[in-house]
């Protein structure tokens, strides 16, 4: 790729230094637009290593390294450097941390691609997004000039190295994020228990199919290291660390961060047997057809088990890990999930796993408004209704409540 196909990524970010914005005028532009700036300081860290990766192999820089920055760059939520900023500006975090946290948000999208390119060829799941995942594009565009399974292996080798190259970018990034010595060693901590919490969740994931393991417990044990960990309490734990938070506001969004986070997967599992892929950019069924031992599945099993439920057993049994189910036989595991009110369960345990998480927030010294956007994003990366009240509290840090309150999922494992 040229430097100037490498300037392509610009236009797309908030430009953070156009208009040279000073102090608090600094934060309100990256509060009105978090994912604008974090795709302009995504922009920035890219195009230096686009240029660099051309001049190493122009090859590896379109087929891999150009991959790797538009993933990152494009269709995304951004919910993790969403939460990390509204950590840090809910923390009281001012602009001398603005540049630190887009970069750290930068990072954990960086991370995420690393997380997804690799999940897909883990899930064998040829769409993300809505688009081809990344080893099946990699295949597709190779299609014409090799025979389909060296095209297909092409496709795999290259989504693990384009992940690695997200990894060793995240981990770049992170390394050279300019920050006081006691917050740089802070940062540093959260980044590399992450980093391993997620390999381990996605371990258990792949392990727990491979040999149907099924309990609740692992369920929700899987659950917490690949989504609530990594996708929610670290990346908040890391707003808190940026903003210099005390260790109890620290704990009261950690709290909080992992009630949602397993909320967020058991969505996540939700969604991916009942979501529409106009929202999801999947296909639904993948965790079904895979066999992944989701908690709604374990829920399911469980009912079926202890009410003797023969039918139920048999068609889980039939369907689970069976990567050819039709459409017909994905219908029959969406009825016994609703007969073995194995759906109902899991929806009312995110409804009170979200309810908790935000009394977690009740008892912590927040910035109102920051506060408030973070409890909107929360709900809103769980796949549950925004609150009636209006979120518009002025910018004060003032005491909420001082009241702590526990989690039935053992916050702190
Ligand atoms: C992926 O979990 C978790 C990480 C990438 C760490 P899933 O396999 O459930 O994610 P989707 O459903 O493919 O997005
Ligand atoms: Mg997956
Ligand atoms: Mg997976
Ligand atoms: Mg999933």
């Amino acid at each position: 790729m040229s430097p100037s196909t490498a300037q392509e990524h610009r236009p797309h970010g908030t430009r953070l230094h156009s208009a040279h914005p000073t102090g608090s005028d600094a934060l309100r532009a990256v509060d009105a637009d978090v994912p604008g700036a974090v795709r302009g300081m995504l922009a920035e860290l890219l195009a230096r290593r686009l240029t660099a990766a051309e001049a190493v192999d122009p090859l590896f820089a379109r087929d891999l390294a150009a991959r790797v920055a538009r993933f990152t760059e494009d269709g995304g939520k951004f919910s993790r450097s969403r939460l990390v900023w509204w950590g840090m500006r809910a923390c009281g975090g001012d602009q001398s941390v603005l540049r630190a946290t887009l970069r750290i948000g930068a990072a954990l999208e960086l991370i995420q691609t690393c997380a997804l390119v690799h999940d897909d060829v883990m899930d064998d799941a040829p769409v993300r997004r809505g688009r081809p995942s990344l080893h099946a594009e990699i295949a597709d565009r190779y299609a014409g000039e090799t025979s389909a399974p060296r095209a297909a292996r092409l496709g795999h080798a290259s989504a693990i190295l384009a992940g690695d190259l997200a990894l060793a970018w995240a981990d770049d990034v992170v390394a050279d994020t300019e920050l006081s010595r006691a917050t740089t060693r802070e940062v540093r901590d959260l980044w590399r228990a992450m980093r391993m919490e997620m390999v381990a969740g996605q371990y258990l994931d792949v392990h727990g199919e491979a040999t149907s393991a099924r309990s609740l417990s692992r369920a929700i044990r899987a659950a917490c290291l690949k989504s609530a960990l990594y996708s929610v309490e670290r990346p908040l734990a890391l707003g808190a660390a940026l903003a210099g938070a005390t260790p109890t506001t620290t704990r009261a969004l950690c709290s909080a961060g992992r009630c949602v986070g397993i909320a967020f997967q058991l969505r996540d599992d939700l969604l991916d047997v009942y979501g529409d892929p106009r929202d999801t950019g999947k296909p639904p069924g993948g965790d079904i057809r895979s066999g992944k031992p989701t908690y709604l599945t374990a829920v399911a099993q469980a009912r079926a088990e202890t009410a003797g439920d023969r039918h139920a057993l048999a068609v889980l049994r039939d369907t689970l890990g069976r990567a050819d189910l039709s459409d017909a036989e994905l219908a029959a595991v969406r009825e016994v999930f609703e007969a073995t009110g194995a759906r109902a369960t899991v929806e009312a345990k995110i409804d009170r796993l979200v309810a908790q998480g935000l009394r977690h927030l009740d008892g912590a010294l927040l910035a109102p408004h920051a506060g408030n956007r973070l409890r909107a994003l929360l709900r809103s990366a769980a796949g549950t209704p925004p609150p009636e009240t209006p979120d518009a509290a002025p910018d004060d840090v003032v005491p909420v409540s001082l009241s702590l309150t526990t989690t039935d999922e053992g916050a702190r494992r």
